[in-house]
């Protein structure tokens, strides 16, 4: 499939544990919205690329085996923009009817994304997790990493 041995030179070999202090400083001791451009680049490379990079590993271990920083944010990897949500990704329905067809085709990576990959990344934000009954303006949901119709 896609080989793309440049993104081996990003595979840090810093492997974070739940039980040792947090590798940088961040959420919810440092308030995401409060960190700085450098704070936010060091947080993403040594606490959430390896603590998401075993999930995503989970679903496909072969696809996700250069996990890193262009795995979630795509072409605002390259020019350093860091923008998300990252418009590569799957586009997704605006409603639970459209959900549907996508819980008939893709139901295995549905569950993961909604019952894994979401509520981390949520929490190493130190962000509330979307509640579509009770919808909070800073929630942290699909939206934030993938554009919704
Ligand atoms: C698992 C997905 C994921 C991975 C992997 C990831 N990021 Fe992020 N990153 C995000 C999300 C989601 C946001 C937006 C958070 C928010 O809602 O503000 C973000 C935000 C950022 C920001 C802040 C952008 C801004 O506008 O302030 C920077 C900088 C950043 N990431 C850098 C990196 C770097 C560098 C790497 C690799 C070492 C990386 N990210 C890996 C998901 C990821
Ligand atoms: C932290 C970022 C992030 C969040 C939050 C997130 N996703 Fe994803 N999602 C991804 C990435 C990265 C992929 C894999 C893209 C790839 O294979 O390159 C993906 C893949 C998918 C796929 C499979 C797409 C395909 O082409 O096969 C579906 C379906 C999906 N996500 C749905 C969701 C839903 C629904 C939510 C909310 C419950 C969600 N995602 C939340 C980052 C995220």
């Amino acid at each position: 499939m896609r080989s793309s041995s440049i993104l081996l030179v990003f595979t840090v070999a810093c492997v974070s544990r739940a039980e040792k202090p947090p590798a940088a400083p961040g959420p919810p001791e440092l308030a995401w919205k409060t960190m700085s451009r450098d704070q936010r680049m060091t947080y993403m490379e040594k606490v959430v690329v390896p603590e998401m990079k075993p999930l995503f590993v989970a679903i496909d271990p072969k696809r996700f085996a250069d996990f890193g920083c262009r795995t979630c944010h795509g072409a605002s990897f390259d020019d350093k923009t860091f923008e998300m949500p990252n418009p590569a990704l799957l586009k997704l329905p605006a409603t639970p009817a459209g959900m549907i067809p996508l819980a008939r085709d893709k139901g295995p990576w549905l569950d993961a994304m909604t019952t894994r990959i979401k509520p981390k990344m949520a929490r190493l934000l130190g962000l509330a997790e979307y509640d579509v009954d009770h919808p909070q303006p800073d929630a942290f949901g699909c939206h934030g990493c993938h554009r919704v119709e």
